[in-house]
């Protein structure tokens, strides 16, 4: 029997053992869908700032096994008994579990196809049942292939399908329904991973470009065994990054006198020729490096009220970001770091195109100094793998995927070396 495209041997084995699990209660069909992790080369922390990033799709993944009920209600197994079964009913809006629990990425993925085919009113339940090879909590994205695989099963039982830009541009923000206000990246990676290929993608809107990787590169990921549970404390930071980034995009607007400007991305967007030290020097001449936690001084700057700016940022309700009011909002370091990874991202498509692996270890090395230095993201263990890395013979070596400055937290690092 051959493969269907992008599986392996060891997957198609982990399904068949899958279906075993699973229920079917409408008519006789079990589905498969595998989506793969990813590993970032650069650009991290710009994909929530819509700009570019450049991840490789990897060869762990999650693999659903999924058959229609009539019961309207998803049934989950995992064949990780760290994970328990649930079950819910598909609804308009569906309610969370607890912060922690594992199924509400399912339950995110759910929401996400449902709000996507918002007109649709009756929706066929499943039976699935999940396993994943995807380390958990270790900067690889085991998280959005749980949504991604999920989402496509729950798709197919009801006879749904999207073009896979569409599909990754349906799940890009599913996780902020788990309180995560991410990006578009680990999703598209696991939608449009190709074989043998980096993937430089663009959002706003989402655009992929697949990159041969060099015959004569190698990606060595090394676990950290530090741990970051995105779902704890790595969020908090997570968001927080995420509000400090898009205070200075509204900052840099005003004092640009540009439109509408909510991240980033919306003034590299408005500036063609822009480059890093203009832009960096602009928001340094328009606010303070730091601003209050409590947004009064942002206001103040941007000419706004402090209670609408706190709406706009921080939601409310029980996906309201919570900001810790001790500690000032780093503005300029992390609009440097956001301006350089982007300008760095840029020249890595083009570098690793042409096979030039040294200039590419280069700007991986760079990436991660500015992750450390301006982003505050990388941790002590982390910073002696890399340089092990480094020394070992690696062209480059940097921490890879979420972050958080919380000194608990883990990452993959990962490597690359000439063959
Ligand atoms: C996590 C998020 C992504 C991205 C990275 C950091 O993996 O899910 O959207 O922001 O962190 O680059």
């Amino acid at each position: 029997m051959s493969l269907p495209d992008g599986w392996n041997p060891e997957e198609l084995a982990r399904a068949k053992r899958l279906a075993a699990s699973v229920r079917s209660g409408v008519d006789a069909r079990v589905l498969a869908v595998r989506a793969p992790g990813r590993v970032n080369l650069i650009g991290e922390h710009t994909d929530y700032s819509g700009l570019p990033v450049l991840p490789v799709a990897i060869d762990r993944s999650t693999i659903v096994v999924a058959a229609a009920n009539a019961t309207g209600e998803i049934e989950l197994a995992n064949a990780d008994p760290v994970w328990p079964p649930r079950r819910f009913a598909i609804e308009q809006q569906i309610p969370p579990y607890q912060t922690g629990d594992w199924a509400n990425y399912v339950k995110a993925a759910v929401q996400a196809v449902i709000d996507r085919f918002s007109t649709r009113i009756n929706w066929r339940g499943a039976s699935m049942a999940v396993d994943s090879s995807v380390p958990i909590a270790a900067g690889l994205s085991s998280s959005s292939a749980l949504t991604v695989s999920t989402a496509m099963a729950f798709m197919a039982v009801n006879e749904l399908e999207l073009d896979p830009l569409e599909a990754a541009t349906m799940v890009a923000r599913s996780e902020w329904y788990v309180g995560t206000r991410g990006g578009g990246m680990d999703q598209a990676a696991s939608i449009l991973g190709r074989r043998d290929h980096a993937l430089f993608i663009e959002f706003e809107p989402l655009r992929v470009r697949g990159i041969k990787m060099p015959a004569n590169a190698a990606l060595v990921v090394a676990d950290s065994r530090e741990v970051a549970d995105k779902s704890g404390k790595v969020r908090a930071e997570y968001n927080r990054r995420v509000i400090e980034c898009a205070l200075a995009a509204r900052i840099l607007g005003r004092a640009l006198k540009l439109d509408d400007v909510k991240i980033l991305g919306d003034v590299v967007r408005a500036q063609p020729g822009w480059n890093a030290v203009d832009l960096v020097e602009k928001l340094a001449a328009s606010s303070p490096a730091r601003l209050d936690p409590d947004l009064k001084e942002a206001a103040n700057i941007l000419g706004v009220s402090q209670s609408a700016l706190d709406m706009e940022l921080l939601g409310h309700g029980p996906s309201r970001i919570a900001l810790d009011p001790k500690r000032p909002l780093e503005i300029l370091k992390r609009a440097r770091h956001v301006f350089n990874e982007t300008q760095r991202v840029i020249r890595a498509a083009d570098v690793l195109e042409t096979g030039r692996l040294d200039e590419m270890g280069k700007l991986m090395n760079a990436s991660h100094a500015s992750l450390a230095d301006d982003f505050e993201c990388s941790t002590d263990r982390l910073d002696t793998i890399v340089e092990c890395a480094r020394r070992g013979g690696a062209l480059g070596a940097r921490l890879t995927g979420a972050a958080s400055a919380a000194r608990s937290s883990r990452y993959a690092t990962w490597q690359a070396l000439t063959r």
